[in-house]
């Protein structure tokens, strides 16, 4: 046990704290990992104190001096963290003390830990967030690459999961793209409020000496300093818009997952995992499984349970500080982990996964994906399209009931159900009805060359350092 910081923190108390209680108030067992920013920040109010003349140059140096050994150590694995010193900025203070002396508590000058842990969040997040759109667009390239290497399969989009019109494999590959795209935006965006220095804040209502915020920001690289001290110490919603945006990104992670443990699937049949993205059955032999997928679609619920808890921690809490705020490190940290784990392993599951082009086709073959293409052929011709519609529909009955393909039926079959039918109406097929879609956004070759054109011109823009 630490004599000398208990009995800083503990000296209007005349009893030991309980052995439970310490337990479980403390936070070090998961706010240890804040220890670089803990010192970065440290650092830069102890060079404040110093410009401001609150310290002498010399006590600064000497406690920046042994911050730094106290990182070193930690970095080395040589750091002893202790339960009843609560939490990291209590651990760091502590062994600031045996290495300094008495010249340490003057760190504590003018900030508490109230600042000091909002501090340390938006530091941790800022790099997070910075990460984070790395491996976004890291991912994004990905899926470009299995767009361009790919670029002519052809496969059957569905609705409802049943097969609906053709679209190039391209096409659906650079939906999830898009949706990726706007992840990596969100996230940029909430770097904005994330980006604001909250140290000076004091435990609430700001500290009664002559500091400098501003230095303090541009010392950390902060563009703004917060605007109210209350407000600054018991505000979480940096840590809930980037939760909030972690989740959308995983939702997207997870449909993407989905359609890979379908299309793995020996029914579908459209794409085979690489050996090293995939696992064995212990008991089945034959069996290759996406665990890698289904674990991605999994994780997913326990990010958004880390968005839900942090909403329900902060709903009922009056200002400014209260410690409920000590329960969103966890979850954040392990929404940060799980994240950066599940871009990076899907990044490589998508990379190397192997299409069957034959496969897909071959399903297409059997079904009826061109009757759309056949009652727009009619509505061209003139027939309204509700009426082609029905006509068509009649058409396919028809064909399902003798068994045939509509590219089997003969051209007098077609006349049957409607006199415009003509030769032509033969001549649909899976490539005539992708040229069809030309417009903006859709899935025609063309269309999809732009397509890539403009994801590959995004993703060199997607400069997370960039907050606007
Ligand atoms: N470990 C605490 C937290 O994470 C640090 C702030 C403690 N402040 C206090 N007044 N007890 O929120």
């Amino acid at each position: 046990m630490d004599k000398k910081a208990r009995e800083h923190l503990r000296s209007r108390f005349q009893k030991e704290i309980d052995k439970t209680v310490s337990q479980y108030v403390a936070s070090i067992p998961f706010d240890w990992r804040l220890y670089q920013q803990d010192i970065t920040g440290s650092i830069a109010h102890a060079k404040m104190l110093a410009k401001q003349k609150i310290i002498t140059l010399k006590d600064a140096e000497f406690i920046i001096s042994g911050l730094r050994t106290i990182q070193e150590e930690i970095e080395r694995g040589q750091f002893k963290f202790k339960l009843e010193l609560e939490d990291i900025h209590m651990n760091i203070e502590s062994r600031l003390f045996e290495i300094v002396g008495d010249v340490a508590g003057k760190l504590h000058t003018a900030r508490s830990r109230n600042d000091q842990v909002a501090l340390d969040l938006r530091l941790y997040l800022k790099e997070i967030i910075v990460e984070t759109v790395e491996k976004v667009g890291s991912f994004q390239q990905a899926l470009i690459r299995v767009a361009e290497a790919n670029k002519k399969v052809v496969m059957p989009g569905y609705t409802h999961l049943q097969q609906a019109q053709p679209i190039l494999f391209a096409h659906h590959i650079l939906a999830y793209f898009e949706m990726l795209q706007r992840d990596a935006e969100r996230f940029q965006d909430c770097l904005k409020r994330v980006d604001i220095m909250p140290l000076g804040s004091g435990a609430l209502a700001g500290v009664n000496y002559p500091i400098d915020r501003h230095f303090v920001a541009k010392e950390l690289g902060f563009s703004k300093v917060s605007a109210n001290s209350l407000d600054a110490v018991s505000d979480r919603d940096f840590a809930i818009e980037y939760q909030s945006a972690a989740a959308t990104t995983m939702m997207h992670l997870s449909r993407l997952a989905e359609e890979v443990i379908l299309w793995s699937s020996a029914e579908f049949g459209f794409v085979e995992l690489d050996d090293a993205y995939a696992t064995s059955s212990s008991i089945m032999p034959q069996k290759k499984n996406p665990d890698v997928a289904e674990l991605a679609r999994a994780k997913t619920g326990r990010v958004y349970g880390n968005l839900i808890g942090l909403l329900t921690i902060m709903k009922g809490l009056p200002l400014a500080y209260n410690r409920d705020l000590q329960e969103d490190k966890e979850a954040l940290f392990d929404t940060a982990d799980t994240l950066l784990a599940s871009l990076n392993v899907l990044t490589g599951l998508v990379k190397t996964m192997k299409l069957s082009d034959t496969r897909m086709k071959d399903v297409m073959s059997s079904s009826y994906i061109l009757a759309t293409d056949l009652a727009d052929y009619l509505a061209k011709k003139g027939l309204p399209f509700r009426q082609a519609h029905e006509t068509v529909s009649k058409l396919v009955q028809y064909a399902i009931s003798k068994g045939k393909r509509l590219q089997e039926l003969t051209l007098k079959e077609y006349q049957r159900f409607s006199p415009l039918f003509d030769k032509e109406a033969q001549q649909i097929t899976l490539e005539s009805s992708l040229a069809g879609r030309n417009v903006s956004g859709g899935t025609a070759p063309e269309q999809v060359t732009l397509a890539l054109a403009r994801a590959k011109r995004l993703v060199s823009k997607n400069d997370a350092g960039k907050t606007n």
